[in-house]
């Protein structure tokens, strides 16, 4: 089943020379309409005019995290603000973190994309989606909310965490599709184990799951369907591009087809910058064809991954890229939150009585993301009253959620516990397993 047959089966020529077409469109359109474009393109010598054919994308610059937090809070706007009418975020509340708009049109096309991706799942009007991401300025709850009511399906805004009540409205409610990250799919799961032994998933009519926003491997999809009795599917997507929706698998599940109609994709080598060919891992770069309050031209994401076509069973034509387990970059996804450690060394700097030196332990415990910073605190605290050590730990601790959206578990030690490297500091160990 497809929600939109035509772009989703349509022959690779014809995708081509769409692609081709609204390339033109929107790199023509970030350059008339946003300065910073034009300037960054201008001084590159680069000009849209230039663009004959697809393989001429090589010569536009590329557009990095770095330039959106540079332009902080709408200078990557291309239409004016009263033609803007919702703005998500990612990363953190501080004030470099992306702001991403998107027009009425903008949003439209967010909510076909993510219904393409549940009508592959096997969606339909007949189905109840309980929406357990996040709502607010996180993507992943109004986008698959808007997409599962494009669908028709009946729509379930719980939002996330609430575990005893998300199990109340799966039986209550006959849900048959759950959204949320993998991990708290597994926490659902251990949470039936160990404190609801009488709820019984497979008496539900709940049949698939629909995982995002964070890397999982192929032993967590087998762990998640054969504990919960549920097909587990897998959606990708980012803010800075659109949000949930970029890719989806079908039900083959080996690989999620991009929508290539509205996402022009290259990979290259991270390290170069060089076009990779078809078929090599590297750095996945996206071009929004059709957005128009936000454009991204060339961004450069940072996941790895591999794009390949293999005339799938399900008959999308549509390019698929290999499910992405990892970054070329530092960021870290702590339960869906994405977080630089530059931003976590930031909120620790500010915090009278600390030494910069800090370790960030993530585990996973009870399938969650469990996040330990340990931070050394100069002599004379330590030697302080232990009232003074729990106000900072709170401190720091509420600065941490605030912040950054995270909760940790904060470890206050004496100077020169953290062991010194003598290259990089060794900031993160990650034990989580994926
Ligand atoms: O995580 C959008 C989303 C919401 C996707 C709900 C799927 C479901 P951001 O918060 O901007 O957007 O984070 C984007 O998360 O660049 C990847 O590194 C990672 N990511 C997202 N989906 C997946 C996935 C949302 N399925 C960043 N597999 C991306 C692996 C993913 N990594």
């Amino acid at each position: 089943m497809y929600f939109n047959k035509d772009i989703e089966t349509m022959p690779l020529k014809k995708m081509k020379a769409l692609q081709l077409e609204r390339l033109k469109w929107a790199v023509g359109h970030a350059y008339t309409n946003n300065e910073f474009y034009r300037k960054k393109y201008d001084d590159a010598g680069f000009h849209p005019d230039q663009l004959k054919s697809l393989d001429d994308m090589r010569r536009v610059p590329f557009l990095t995290k770095q330039d959106m937090r540079a332009n902080y809070p709408f200078g990557l706007f291309a239409v004016p603000l009263d033609k803007v009418i919702r703005v998500h975020s990612s990363s953190g509340t501080t004030g470099n973190a992306t702001v991403v708009g998107y027009t009425r049109k903008d949003i439209d096309i967010f909510a076909e994309v993510v219904a393409r991706c549940l009508v592959a799942y096997g969606a339909s009007e007949k189905d109840v989606i309980q929406v357990a991401y996040g709502y607010g300025l996180f993507t992943g709850g109004l986008g698959l909310h808007y997409g599962a009511e494009k669908v028709g399906a009946l729509t379930i805004p719980i939002s996330g965490g609430n575990t005893d009540r998300q199990l109340m409205l799966i039986k209550d409610f006959g849900t048959t599709m759950i959204a949320c990250t993998p991990s708290y799919a597994l926490n659902i799961a251990d949470y039936i184990e160990k404190k609801r032994p009488d709820y019984d998933m497979r008496k539900t009519n709940l049949k698939a799951g629909i995982l995002g926003a964070e890397p999982w491997s192929e032993s967590m999809r087998r762990e998640i369907e054969a504990r919960l009795g549920i097909h587990a599917f897998d959606i990708y997507g980012l803010s800075e591009i659109i949000g949930p929706g970029v890719s989806c698998e079908c039900f083959e599940k080996s690989g999620l087809h991009v929508h290539e109609d509205h996402f022009y994709v290259e990979i290259i080598d991270p390290e170069t910058g060089d076009v990779l060919p078809e078929g090599e891992k590297g750095e996945i770069v996206y071009t929004t064809l059709t957005k128009e309050a936000f454009p991204g031209i060339r961004y450069r994401s940072r996941d790895i991954t591999r794009l390949y076509r293999d005339n799938c069973t399900c008959g999308r034509t549509l390019v698929k890229m290999e499910k992405v387990t990892g970054r070329s970059d530092d960021m870290l996804i702590i339960r869906g939150v994405n977080v630089f450690p530059s931003q976590i060394e930031q909120v620790l700097m500010e915090i009278e009585g600390t030494e910069p030196h800090y370790q960030i332990i993530l585990d996973r415990k009870a399938a969650l993301d469990d996040v330990e910073v340990m931070v050394e605190v100069n002599e004379r605290l330590f030697s302080d009253e232990v009232k003074v050590l729990d106000d900072l730990r709170k401190r720091i601790g509420d600065r941490f959620r605030s912040v950054l959206g995270i909760s940790a578990k904060i470890t206050l030690v004496e100077p020169m516990t953290i062991a010194r490297s003598e290259g990089k500091a060794v900031r993160v160990v990650d034990r989580r397993k994926i």
